[in-house]
C-alpha cells in the first residue's frame, strides 16, 4: 500500500494539486486525522509493507451518519476528491461515498485478489511469495523426514493465495474455499502419495476452507495408520501481511496509484482503477460493492495433474 499512498502522493503534487493524508482509514476520516502531504514524507516508503498511514476497520462507516461526519470533516479541510486504497470493506464504503455525491476513486488492495475490476489487487504477489517460500523451506523438513505438512494460509473466503502458492510450490493437495473437499479426501490424497513412493508430501489450506487444518488435523488422529505420513500443520496467520512488498506489487501499486490520480484529472470519479489483462481499467464502485471474485478453482485439475 505504501507504494500506492508514494504514487497518488507525487502524482497529485505533480499536478500542482494538494495532497493530503487521512490516518487509519475510515476512522481518521471521522476522527478528522487528516494532515497535508509533502512529497518528502512519501519518501523511502515503497520497499516497506503495510502502510505508514495506518489503517483501521470502521464500522461506524456503513451508517449514513457515520459517512455524514466524514464528508464534514473533508469540507472543513476544502478537500475535493478522495483515493481510497483498500480491500472490500473499504470500496464498499467508496461506492457509499460516491453514491452520495463525493468525487471518488477506489485502487484494490487485498491480499485475498477477490475485488471485481481487477485481475491482481496490491498485496497478493506479496502474501503469495510469503505463503511459498514458507512451503519451499517446509519441504527441506518434509522430504528429509518423509513427513507432510500442512500449511495454512489467509485469503478469508478466497483461496487465490492457497492456489497460486500451492501450484508455486507443487503441493499434493490444495484446498480451498470455491471447491470444498473434506478431510478425509484430504487424508486419501496424502496416502495415496505415499503409497506412489513420494518422499513428502504438502498440503495448502485457505483459511476459510471446509477441510481446515483443525478438521484435518482430527482426522488424522483417528486414521493415523491408513495415512503412512506423519502429519503437521503450519499456521502462516498475519506473517503473510508482512514484510517487504514485492517488485510486482511495487509496480501495480505505483501504476494503480497514478492511474488514480490521472482518473481524477480526467474529471472521472465513482470508479475503481484496476488492471484487466495487463492494461488499466476504471469499473464504477457500484459493480462492485458487495460482490467477490473467486479464485479459478479450474487450476486444482492441472495441479492434481503436477502432484502425481
Ligand atoms: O482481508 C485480508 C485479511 O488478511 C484476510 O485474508 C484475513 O482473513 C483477514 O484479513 C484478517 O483480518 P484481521 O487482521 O482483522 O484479523
Amino acid at each position: 500500500m505504501n507504494a500506492a499512498v508514494r504514487a497518488v502522493t507525487r502524482g497529485a503534487l505533480g499536478k500542482g494539486w494538494e495532497a493530503f493524508a487521512v490516518r487509519n482509514g475510515y476512522a481518521g476520516l471521522l476522527a478528522n486525522t487528516i494532515e497535508p502531504l509533502m512529497a518528502r514524507a512519501v519518501g523511502g516508503i515503497v520497499q516497506t509493507g503495510g502502510t505508514v498511514l495506518g489503517s483501521a476497520r470502521c464500522p461506524e462507516f456503513a451508517q449514513p451518519s457515520g459517512r455524514a461526519q466524514a464528508l464534514r470533516n473533508l469540507a472543513s479541510r476544502g478537500i475535493d476528491a478522495l483515493v481510497v486504497i483498500g480491500g472490500n470493506g473499504s470500496q464498499t464504503g467508496s461506492a457509499s461515498l460516491a453514491r452520495e455525491g463525493f468525487p471518488v476513486v477506489g485502487v484494490p488492495s487485498t491480499i485475498d485478489n477477490d475485488l471485481h475490476g481487477t485481475d491482481v489487487s496490491i498485496g497478493a504477489d506479496t502474501a503469495i511469495n510469503i505463503t511459498l517460500e514458507a512451503i519451499d523451506r517446509l519441504r527441506t523438513t518434509a522430504s528429509s523426514h518423509q513427513r507432510a505438512f500442512a500449511v495454512e494460509t489467509m485469503g478469508r473466503d478466497c483461496g487465490y493465495i492457497a492456489l497460486m502458492a500451492g501450484i508455486a510450490g507443487g503441493a499434493e493437495v490444495i484446498a480451498i474455499p470455491e471447491n470444498q473437499i473434506t478431510p478425509s479426501f484430504v487424508a486419501e490424497k496424502i496416502a495415496a502419495a505415499y503409497r506412489r513412493g513420494k518422499t513428502h508430501a504438502l498440503v495448502v489450506i485457505a483459511e476459510g476452507s471446509k477441510c481446515g487444518v483443525n478438521e484435518l488435523m482430527q482426522h488424522y488422529e483417528a486414521n493415523k495408520e491408513a495415512i503412512g505420513f506423519d502429519l503437521r500443520v503450519t499456521r502462516l496467520g498475519h506473517v503473510v501481511r508482512g514484510g517487504a512488498p514485492t517488485a510486482a506489487d511495487r509496480v501495480l501499486a505505483t501504476r494503480l496509484g497514478a492511474a488514480a490520480v490521472d482518473t481524477l484529472a480526467a474529471g472521472k470519479h465513482g470508479l475503481l482503477v484496476g488492471l484487466l489483462r495487463n492494461e488499466i481499467a476504471a469499473t464504477p464502485l457500484a459493480e462492485i460493492a458487495g460482490r467477490t471474485r473467486p479464485a479459478d478453482a479450474k487450476l486444482l485439475e492441472m495441479a492434481r495433474v503436477m502432484a502425481i
